[in-house]
C-alpha cells in the first residue's frame, strides 16, 4: 500500500494522513484516530488495520507494509458482503481467514 492509498475507504483517509496523525498527535488510544478525518467511523472494515498501525507506531515508531490497495479494496468488498449476509455482527466478529486481521496479508517489499 502506497502512502496515498486509502486505509479508510469510507472516508477516503490515506495511509499518509494516518501515519502523520500517529507521528504528530501521538494518540494514547486507537479510537482517537477517528479525529483523523473520521477514520474508522464508517463500515468498520479498517478498524483492525488502524489498530495494527496504532500498535506498530506505539511500539516501533513506524508502521509496517500493508496489502496493496487493490488487495485491500477487494478484501473490504468480501468483508462487506459477508457483513451484509450476517447483519448484527460487529466488525471484530468477522475476523475469519478473509478478515482484515489475518496474518500474512502484508505487502512484502
Ligand atoms: S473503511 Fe474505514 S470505516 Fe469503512
Amino acid at each position: 500500500m502506497n502512502p496515498d492509498d486509502e486505509v479508510c475507504l469510507c472516508f477516503h483517509v490515506s495511509r499518509r494522513k494516518i501515519e502523520n496523525y500517529l507521528r504528530i498527535e501521538r494518540p494514547s488510544r486507537v479510537g482517537q484516530l477517528s479525529e483523523c478525518f473520521g477514520a474508522g467511523t464508517g463500515c468498520g472494515w479498517c478498524r483492525p488495520y488502524l489498530q495494527r498501525m496504532f500498535d506498530q507506531a506505539s511500539e516501533h515508531g513506524s508502521v509496517e507494509p500493508m496489502p496493496t490497495a487493490e488487495q485491500y479494496a477487494e478484501m473490504r468488498q468480501k468483508y462487506l458482503r459477508k457483513r451484509d449476509h450476517s447483519s448484527g455482527d460487529s466488525p471484530d466478529d468477522n475476523r475469519s481467514s478473509e478478515g482484515p486481521s489475518a496474518e500474512g496479508d502484508s505487502e512484502r517489499r
